[in-house]
């Protein structure tokens, strides 16, 4: 089967800009031309709806990606409670299988250049008894986006997740300063630690943002800028790799 460009997004932790950074990517990339499906398969968090269980994070991707796709292929577990995916599961007597979603992120996939796809958490957030989001970006075969949200803590956050990453075996492809504190002191000299300790500057830093810029979803000159420097990443990924896109 023809691979799409895929990409696992991850954060630090919860709540710190990945569906953010997704929505501002996802728009960049169809914005140069892409087809573009995006995926959140594990979500903890919905509310009942008429069609069924919803989730924020879900539609929010779903609202900006241009290869349309039912609700349940893009987040084939969408479970009720907001609580760590295996407990959410647990309580709603599901049992998460990364078959389920191998198969779904393939078929979104074979209609896709891209795909984003939105971790749940942060990267050892545990999914069943024995699994964990690393897992999923595992089974997706994903290199993978690190989203660090910019504030006290960050850089022990961050260099935990990387060191993760790399013990599992994924790639990290590169990462993001998602500045959400705009009273953070020394906010640059934090992006700089990570920088110079990776080797490796962001693809993007990304400022606070004010809640009119966040409600409207304008897409920011950054965004472009952000997608087009996760493409070159993407195709010196594949090609490294010998992965026929
Ligand atoms: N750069 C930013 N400036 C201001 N607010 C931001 C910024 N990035 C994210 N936020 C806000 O912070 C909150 C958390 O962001 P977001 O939902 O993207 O996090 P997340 O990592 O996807 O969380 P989850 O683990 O729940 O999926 C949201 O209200 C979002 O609008
Ligand atoms: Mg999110």
């Amino acid at each position: 089967m023809r691979r799409a460009r895929g990409l696992f997004v991850a954060g630090t932790d919860t709540g710190v800009g990945k569906t953010f950074v997704s929505v501002g990517l996802i728009q960049g990339l169809v914005a140069v031309g892409h087809r573009v499906a995006a995926m959140k398969p594990i979500a903890a968090g919905c509310e009942q709806t008429p069609a069924g269980l919803r989730n924020d994070d879900a539609r929010a991707l779903m609202s900006v990606a241009n290869v349309a796709a039912p609700y349940e292929r893009v987040n084939p577990y969408a479970l009720p409670l907001a609580a760590s995916p295996h407990l959410a599961a647990r309580e709603a007597g599901v049992v998460i299988d990364l078959r389920t979603i191998r198969l779904q992120f393939d078929l979104l996939a074979a209609e896709a250049d891209a795909i984003v796809v939105e971790g749940a958490g942060g990267w050892l957030a545990p999914i069943t008894d024995t699994e964990t989001m690393a897992d999923v970006a595992h089974a997706l075969e994903l290199p993978v986006l690190l989203v660090v949200g910019v504030r006290l803590g960050c850089l022990n956050h961050a260099l935990l997740s990387a060191q993760a990453i790399a013990a599992g075996g994924a790639h990290l492809l590169g990462w993001i300063a998602n500045c959400t504190d705009p009273m953070m002191p020394l906010r640059d000299a934090n992006i700089a630690t990570l920088a110079q300790r990776w080797g490796q500057d962001p693809l993007a830093v990304v400022a606070p943002q004010i809640a009119f810029a966040r409600r409207s979803g304008a897409l920011g000159a950054d965004w472009l800028k952000a997608s087009r420097a996760l493409d070159h990443a993407l195709t010196l990924y594949l090609t490294e790799n010998r992965i026929s896109p």
